[in-house]
């Protein structure tokens, strides 16, 4: 198939983009790089053995440029990861988030539907899941209250595609809940390369470790979980892109809406992290326990049978792995894509 990955320059994206070519699809890039780097691209093309990626600079909310692609190419699908993602950010600039979440996505959805291209997988998150009614989180968990506002722009596009597949049964909608993705291409040449200072878990303990952060914090201890710190199902950024190859299938099969939880179904602790990151690295990385983070939940992790029994997706690195990749990235490349 040929595919377009609107914000395939990001982190998954630029991961899936090479477990798309290993599968024989062939891939077109499109991307504001607000929250990336062209560098990605080539290192992407270095790694396939290719002599570069095709991309183009365009924002999706550019109706003309975006058309201007479609007429340029033909796609069977769309793998639409373009958006912002950082939860802070996202509770101080909710204009600014749903504008370029949503209207984004509708823009491409109605470009998409004017050139006949009505097939699409969608990045959505396990924080449509709220505090989960049961874990493991089954796709038939009810989704809960999103608390900030990029998790209601993910669970709100969810209901838009949706409803969009209803009024016309020519769409095939795949929504993919990600849970945790860490971890790093093998070779070490692409990684996640987040813009401050770093949110989320793993990035933290990298930059920890190779000194740009003077210690973690550990955002609570007094969690119902078995060591008190909170659990989470991580996956490795690989797995989680060859689960977007399995997609594909859903939409080659017609699926109309089909819904995955792409996780591994183990749950690790924060200290689990660390103690495995800094076991398997021969690094230090100083922590110390804070108060608990607003908005974070104790437990979420998934039982990701579905995706196993209908596209055959099953993850295959362990939190070893993903601990090793991490750092192998971060540390040969300290600045991330900065020269
Ligand atoms: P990322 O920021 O690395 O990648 C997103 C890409 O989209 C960036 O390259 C950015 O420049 C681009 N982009 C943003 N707005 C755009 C626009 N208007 N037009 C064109 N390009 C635009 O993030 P990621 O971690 O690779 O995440 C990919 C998708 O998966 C996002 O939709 C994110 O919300 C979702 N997701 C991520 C996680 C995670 O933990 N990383 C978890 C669940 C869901
Ligand atoms: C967060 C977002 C979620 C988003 C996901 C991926 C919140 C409330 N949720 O998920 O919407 O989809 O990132 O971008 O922000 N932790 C520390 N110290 C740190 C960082 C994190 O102890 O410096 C802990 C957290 O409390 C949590 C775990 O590590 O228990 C994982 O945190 P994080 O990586 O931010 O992911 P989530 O909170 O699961």
């Amino acid at each position: 198939m040929n595919i377009l990955l609107t914000g395939g320059a990001g982190y998954i994206g630029s991961h899936t983009i090479i477990e798309l070519y290993k599968a024989g699809h062939s891939v077109v890039v499109v991307d504001n790089l607000s929250n990336s780097s062209a560098v990605s691209l080539k290192r992407v093309a270095e790694i396939i053995g290719v002599d570069g990626i095709p991309f183009y600079k365009v924002d999706v909310l550019d109706r003309e440029a975006l058309n201007k692609v479609f007429d340029e190419n033909r796609f069977d699908a769309v793998i639409h990861f373009a958006g912002l993602k950082a939860v802070g950010e996202s509770v101080a600039k909710p204009l600014e988030y749903y504008h370029n979440n949503m209207t984004g996505t509708f823009v491409l959805l109605d470009v998409m539907r004017k050139h006949g291209c009505k097939n699409i997988i969608f990045s959505s998150s396990a924080t449509v899941y709220g505090d989960p009614a049961v874990i493991p989180i089954t796709e038939e968990c009810p989704k809960g209250h999103c608390t900030n506002p990029y998790g209601q722009t993910k669970s709100m596009l969810e209901e838009v595609l949706m409803d969009v597949q209803k009024a016309d049964n020519e769409w095939n909608v795949v929504l993919l809940r990600y849970f945790n993705p860490i971890g790093a291409h093998p070779c070490g040449r692409i990684g996640e390369n987040p813009n401050g200072i770093p949110n989320n878990l793993m990035p933290y303990i990298t930059q920890t470790a190779v000194g740009k952060r003077q210690e973690l914090g550990v955002f609570g201890n007094d969690y119902d979980t078995p060591d008190g710190t909170g659990v989470r199902d991580y996956i490795h950024v690989c797995d989680l892109a060859s689960g977007h190859v399995a997609a594909l299938q859903a939409i080659a099969k017609k699926c109309g809406v089909a819904v995955y939880n792409l996780g591994t179904g183990n749950g690790s602790s924060v200290l689990e992290v660390v103690n495995a990151f800094m076991k398997v690295n021969g690094v230090k990385v100083p922590y110390s326990i804070k108060p608990r983070r607003p908005g974070d939940i104790a437990t979420c992790y998934c039982n990701p049978a579905k995706a196993e029994k209908e596209l055959g997706w099953k993850a295959k690195y362990n939190l070893e792995d993903m601990c090793r990749d991490s750092w192998n990235w971060q540390s040969q490349n300290p600045n991330g894509y900065e020269e």
